[in-house]
C-alpha cells in the first residue's frame, strides 16, 4: 500500500509518497521529472545497490549520475562543489532536476547544490536510510558542514518530492537503523504522547524490520514534521523543537570528530540530558531511557570534560544572543524551546556542577 502525505507551503507544497517497491517500478518518477535532464546524486554505498532500479524509472530522460565518497566526514564543501562539478560538465540547465539517492548526508548536499546550481534546479529526495526517511529528506534544510560546525553553510531549499521506497531498508546496516530510531523516538517525544506508547510496544517489531511497522513509524513522523515545517518553514519560532537533543547532541558529534558518534546516537543521549535538564518528571524520564536503549542507543553521552562541553556548546549556531537555547519537556509529547532554563542543572550534567 502507498501512502501519500502533502507538506503544505503553498505553491512550494510537495507529496511524500511512502510504500515499498516504489524504485522498482511501483511509481513513475519520470512523471514528476519536469525537464529532459536529470543528475542522480549517491555515494559508494548505496549507488551500487540501487542506482540502477532509480535509473529504470526514469525512462525518457537523460540520466546522469556522481557518486559522493560515503560518510559524514565528507559532508563538506569540497564534496558539494564536486555535485556542481558534475552538473556543470553534464551541461545541466535550469530544467535539470537533481536527485538525492542515499541517507541524510547524500541529500543534505545534494540538495545544497540544486538550491545552489542556476540559483535553483528542481531537487527530488529518495531517502534510503530510516533517518533520512523519518527526518531529514522531509523540510528543506540542506547544506554541509564546515570545521568550526556542524551544518554550519547551507540553504533552506524545498524538494518537489519525496519518494519512500521502505524496501531499501532491507540492506541497512543494524547500527544505522537504530540511529534512524533516535529521531523517530525525538519526533514522538517532542509531539506526540501516543505515539510514544505505540513505539514502546512495537519497538521489536520496528527493530525485526517490520514492514507495516516500519512504515506505521515512518508515517507518523513525516506527518509530524510535516506539519511543523508548514507552520514554520525558516525555523522562526517552533520549528526549533525538532532539535530535541541536538544541542547536546552536535556537542558530541563535534567533540568526537564528526562519524565516530552517528548522529541518530548523538541526539539519543542528547535527548536524555535534555530530558534531565528539562526536570522530566523520573517515570517519564526512565520511559524515555527504557525506549532509547530498547532501540539500541546510548543513554549516556561520552567522557567530555565540562570546560570543553560548554565550549563545544558555545559553538552551536543555535545560540542567540549568547544564550544558548533548549529545547525541552514539559512532559512526553509537550516540547517548548527556551532560553531559560536552570543553570545549575546543566553545569551538573555536564559535569562541572558541585
Ligand atoms: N536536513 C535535515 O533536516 C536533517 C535532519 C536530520 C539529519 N540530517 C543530517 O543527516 C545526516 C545523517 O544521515 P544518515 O543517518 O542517513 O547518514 P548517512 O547518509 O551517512 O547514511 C548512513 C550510512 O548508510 C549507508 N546507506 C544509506 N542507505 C543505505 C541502504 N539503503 N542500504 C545500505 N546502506 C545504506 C550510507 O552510505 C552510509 O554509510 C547528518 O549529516 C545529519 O546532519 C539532516
Ligand atoms: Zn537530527
Amino acid at each position: 500500500m502507498t501512502t501519500t502525505l502533502t507538506v503544505e507551503l503553498g505553491e512550494r507544497s510537495y507529496p511524500i509518497v511512502i510504500g515499498r517497491g516504489l524504485l522498482g517500478g511501483g511509481f513513475d518518477l519520470s512523471g514528476h521529472v519536469r525537464g529532459k535532464q536529470c543528475l542522480v546524486v549517491s555515494n559508494t554505498t548505496v549507488a551500487p545497490l540501487y542506482l540502477d532500479t532509480l535509473a529504470g524509472t526514469l525512462g525518457g530522460h537523460d540520466v546522469a549520475s556522481v557518486s559522493l565518497p560515503d560518510g559524514e566526514v565528507y559532508k563538506t564543501v569540497e564534496t558539494f562543489t564536486r555535485v556542481l562539478d558534475a552538473l556543470a560538465e553534464n551541461g545541466a540547465n535550469r530544467d535539470t532536476t537533481v536527485i538525492a539517492l542515499g541517507g541524510g548526508v547524500v541529500g543534505d548536499i545534494a540538495g545544497f547544490a540544486a538550491a545552489s546550481y542556476m540559483r535553483g534546479v528542481d531537487f527530488i529526495q529518495v531517502p534510503t536510510t530510516l533517518l533520512a526517511q523519518v527526518d531529514s529528506s522531509v523540510g528543506g534544510k540542506t547544506g554541509v558542514n564546515h570545521p568550526r560546525g556542524k551544518n554550519l553553510v547551507g540553504a533552506f531549499y524545498q524538494p518537489r518530492l519525496v519518494l519512500i521506497d521502505t524496501d531499501t531498508l532491507a540492506t541497512l546496516a543494524d547500527r544505522e537503523l537504530h540511529a534512524g530510531l533516535a529521531e523517530v523516538i525525538k519526533h514522538a517525544a517532542i509531539c506526540d504522547v501516543e505515539f510514544f506508547g505505540w513505539l514502546e510496544d512495537n519497538m521489536q517489531a520496528l527493530l525485526a524490520r517490520e514492514p507495516a511497522a516500519l512504515a506505521h513509524a515512518i508515517e507518523r513522523c513525516c506527518a509530524i514534521k510535516a506539519a511543523v515545517v508548514a507552520e514554520d518553514e525558516r525555523e522562526s519560532g517552533r520549528r526549533a523543537i525538532l532539535n530535541f537533543g541536538h544541542t547536546f547532541g552536535h556537542a558530541i558529534e563535534q567533540h568526537e570528530g564528526y562519524g565516530q558518534w552517528l548522529h541518530g546516537e548523538a541526539v539519543a543521549a542528547g535527548m536524555l540530558m535534555a530530558a534531565r535538564l528539562s526536570g522530566l518528571e523520573s517515570n517519564q524520564l526512565s520511559r524515555l531511557e527504557n525506549l532509547v536503549a530498547a532501540a539500541g542507543l546510548p543513554v549516556a553521552p561520552p567522557a567530555i570534560a565540562p570546560e570543553q562541553w560548554l565550549a563545544v556548546m558555545g559553538m552551536d549556531k543555535k545560540v542567540q544572543q549568547k544564550k544558548l537555547r533548549f529545547v525541552l519537556l514539559r512532559s512526553l509529547g509537550d516540547s517548548y524551546v527556551t532560553s531559560e532554563y536552570d543553570e545549575q542543572r546543566l553545569r551538573v550534567l555536564v559535569g562541572a556542577g558541585d
